[in-house]
């Protein structure tokens, strides 16, 4: 039986030997100095100190001897590794900051580059208007109902009381449709729909329509060609001119605010009798007729409200007790049921409620002018 190996000399296994390892190591630690980004450093890392690195395999091997030799293998190993650590490290430290510093500059945006994104725009004030006085309606239960702008003569003048004679005709200056015997207009007002509603649905009836309207109106800052008008109809059993005076008076100040109501001036119309122009409380002066103004001396002094001319109303819309000639001609029983109308102008109602004193930025599309308007309400 022989002992344990005396003469076994750590420096002849060959992975121990000084020269071996001390090669394995500048191996390892030029290619360190060579990797100039993350991911080589990552290969390095795995090449010159995972298990089957030079280094790693000499480790190993120190266990194989005998314990004088093992000390100084592994101080001779050890101090290798701890060198190939130490730049591992080191390296690491720098390329980390490096890449962030890279991505710092390559993922910069430059917020002062023009963008191509377009403008989201805004809805027309027009379409919010509508929208807002229909849901005043609404939420007292009634109907929104429409019709087209392309109407029949009949409907437009005849079922209201317009027969072709009638010296109201000229009221409104009508745009006709070719060929001429088609007698068909672009509608003059939104009261059509009162006749279509009749015609197509019993009482009682409770409607309110908003609508584009044609007229040869020249175009200037108080008229335009095609404006906008919201119509409303009751039809219904005992409906007297008191309701429509408390229905209005609502909807003023649903619109204008607390405090603003309506009156009624004597007028005619065919198809209401009897018929009245709705004036509306100025809301500048709130109907007082006169607004407070201070000059540059901070002295105040009154003078005649402009919105209204110091009248303190403005002139909103016509309205009425449906004519029972119009009753019967869209075949509802006028002994039986009566009802109230009105209509107005919204672009009107808008320069009013918005101090716009010309009527064209409605129909110009400047974006400057819808975006202020169109969310506000
Ligand atoms: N249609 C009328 C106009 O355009 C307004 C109106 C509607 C008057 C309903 C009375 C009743 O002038």
């Amino acid at each position: 039986m022989s002992g344990p190996n005396t003469d076994y000399d750590p420096v002849e296994v060959t992975p121990l030997k000084s020269e071996e390892v001390d090669a394995a190591r500048d191996a390892a630690l030029a290619a360190i100095a060579a990797a100039t980004d993350l991911d080589a450093l990552k290969q390095v890392r795995i090449e010159h100190t995972g298990d089957r690195s030079p280094l790693a395999l000499a480790n190993r091997e120190i266990g194989a001897l005998p314990p004088q030799a093992r000390k100084e293998a592994g101080q001779r190993i050890g101090q290798a590794r701890g060198a190939v650590n130490q730049a591992l490290a080191a390296r690491q430290t720098l390329l980390d900051v490096e890449h962030e510093e890279r991505m710092l500059v390559e993922e910069t945006v430059d917020v002062t580059l023009p963008t191509d994104r377009i403008p989201a725009g805004a809805r027309h004030p027009i379409t919010t208007a509508s929208e807002m006085i229909a849901d005043i309606f609404v939420a007292m239960g009634w109907e929104v109902a429409e019709g087209p702008v392309i109407e029949a003569e009949w409907l437009n003048f005849d079922a209201l009381n317009l027969g072709p004679d009638h010296p109201a005709r000229t009221m409104q200056d009508t745009f006709w449709t070719d060929p001429p015997e088609d007698h068909t207009v672009l509608r003059t007002h939104t009261s059509p729909v009162q006749a279509r509603t009749m015609l197509t649905r019993e009482p009682p009836i409770y409607v309110v329509c908003p609508g584009r309207v044609f007229r040869t109106d020249e175009y200037d800052a108080t008229h335009s060609p095609v404006f906008h008008q919201v119509e409303g109809l009751v039809v219904d059993e005992g409906i007297s001119m008191a309701h429509l005076k408390g229905t209005l008076d609502h909807f003023a100040s649903a619109m204008f605010g607390e405090g603003i109501t309506t009156r009624f001036r004597p007028s005619y119309f065919p198809f209401t009798e009897p018929s009245a122009e709705v004036d509306l409380t100025c809301f500048v002066c709130r109907g007082s007729g006169v607004v407070t103004v201070g000059d540059v001396s901070g002295t105040e002094h009154q003078t005649p409200c402009r919105t209204c001319r110091g009248e303190g109303w403005i002139e909103w819309g016509g309205c009425g007790i449906v004519n029972p000639r119009v009753l019967t001609a869209c075949g509802v029983d006028s002994g039986r049921f009566s009802g109230f109308a009105f209509g107005m102008g919204i672009d009107r109602t808008l320069m009013f409620r918005h101090g716009i004193d010309d009527l064209r930025v409605f129909f110009e599309g400047d974006l400057r002018f819808t975006t202020a308007f169109g969310s506000e309400i």
